[in-house]
């Protein structure tokens, strides 16, 4: 019977064949331990010399890494293996001899392994990435889905700016200029007002010369928008959709956060609510953890937001931002005009803004004017308006960055490695 590696649990004691790559393997003169991946998971086949043709064996001995081969067995319990089973090895078929593949076990530099991306998701610990980023996915559509949201797809190519013009990819649309979406925000605030409740998940692009950690050009955001809710209530809708994948991830990717040596009990203590300290206050904190250059109107840089991360073991909303560093859309504060309804979340443990939302401006007047302080006049200045001109509501929305996230609850340093084809700075290959 053919079978993959994540169903062997239901064929113990069965004989049966999985289509494998051999990721590695070792050898003596009477036994020789095959690691093999068939992308369901990894198992250890064992060819003992006495048991199978002298052909399997030397077959079994002489194997290249990634050649792909069927192997057919039996299914026993192994206490040993974290996944706890493996084959006993009846025989092999090999199907294609794999020659020099370039990505041995020793250690190679983070340039070559980026330049081999295509064959470095085949590796054990990419593939436990890629996994936890699936669930990830997984959990937020199960989130959205339970909780009355309906998914709506924004455009990529878009004739405005929705964050602010110097991020933009600009191309040409025929005779038009056009811009590769940033955030697909502005159409979700249109979609709330005819779904009440609704949430995106696609790519964004932003032509930042940045090159952190945190910074990739493309990444993928869930953008949630929802009708007749206020900041207060968005932040709640927030926390419990991190804790929900959060644990999410802990129920169904056991062997995964294994597998990176991810330290589980910082995760076990993500539950709803979250803490929550103003931009004031986070000055503060600041001033008084030796950042004295800090002012009041300034922007946050990676040491600030690390800085007030680390005094709580959670993720932390950093509300009411000065309105002049925020985006043109936020509502300002009713009980002072110079912060803005809006909260970042910062992840622990320095992984950074995880979420950026706000309350929206439902105002036209207002929306007006601040249209005209930014200089905004793309076509999005005529429709967007049009939203708060026919029964405007109050209304919030948030973008969470779904590499930001995976990289945190992965417990990997950088984001390149929470995105199957990282587009950088200095990187368009493979
Ligand atoms: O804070 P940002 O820019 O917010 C928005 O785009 C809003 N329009 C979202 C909304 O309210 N619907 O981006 C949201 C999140 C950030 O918190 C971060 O997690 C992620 O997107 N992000 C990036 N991730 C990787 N690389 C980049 N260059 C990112 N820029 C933002
Ligand atoms: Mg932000």
């Amino acid at each position: 019977m053919k079978t993959t590696i994540a169903q062997v649990p239901k064929s113990l004691g069965e004989k049966v064949t999985i289509g494998a790559w051999l990721a590695n393997k070792r050898s003596s003169g009477k036994i020789a331990f095959l690691q093999l991946r068939d992308g369901t998971g990894f198992i250890q086949g064992v060819v003992v010399k006495s048991e199978v043709s002298e052909e399997t064996f030397q077959l079994a001995k002489n194997m290249s890494q990634e050649s792909s081969v069927y192997v057919t067995g039996t299914i026993v319990e192994d206490s040993r293996s974290p996944f706890g089973f493996e084959m006993q090895v009846e025989s092999i078929e090999l199907i294609h001899e794999a020659v020099d593949y370039p990505i041995t076990p020793k250690d190679h530099g983070t340039e070559f392994l980026m330049d081999h991306r295509h064959l470095w998701l085949r590796s054990k610990k990419q593939h436990a990435v890629m996994k936890i980023r699936n669930e990830i996915i997984r959990a937020t559509y199960e989130f959205f889905n339970d909780n009355g949201y309906v998914k709506i797809d924004p455009p990529i190519l878009t004739g405005s700016s929705a964050e602010g013009t110097t991020e933009l990819f600009h191309t040409k649309y025929f005779d038009e200029d056009a811009y590769l979406s940033q955030s697909g925000q502005l159409y979700m605030e249109a979609a709330a007002m005819a779904f009440g409740k609704v949430f995106s998940f696609g790519p964004t692009f932003r032509a930042e010369k940045s090159k952190t950690r945190r910074h990739l050009i493309e990444f993928w955001m869930i953008e949630p928008e929802m009708a007749f809710v206020e900041h207060a209530e968005s932040l709640e809708i927030q926390e419990n959709y991190v804790s929900h994948v959060v644990q999410s991830v802990l129920k169904n990717c056991k062997l995964e956060l294994g597998v990176l040596d991810r330290d589980t009990a910082k995760l076990e203590k993500v539950k709803a609510p979250f803490p929550r300290i103003s931009y004031d206050d986070a000055i503060a904190l600041l001033k008084e953890k030796g950042f004295t250059d800090i002012e009041w109107g300034e922007d946050f840089g990676a040491p600030h937001e690390t800085a007030i991360a680390e005094d709580f073991d959670m993720p932390v909303f950093i509300t009411n931002w000065p309105k002049d560093i925020k985006a043109f859309y936020m509502k300002p504060d009713p009980n002072r005009d110079d912060v803005v309804l809006c909260a970042d979340l910062i992840a622990p443990e320095g992984y950074g803004e995880i979420i950026g939302g706000s309350q929206r401006i439902d105002d036209l007047d207002l929306m007006k004017q601040r249209y005209e302080e930014h200089g905004l006049t793309g076509p999005a200045y005529k429709w967007y308006l049009e939203l708060s001109q026919y029964g405007s509501v109050p209304h919030s929305g948030f973008g969470l960055g779904l590499e930001r996230t995976v990289a945190w609850i992965s417990g990997v340093e950088h984001v390149r490695e929470t995105i199957p084809f990282p587009r950088l700075l200095n990187r368009l290959y493979p």
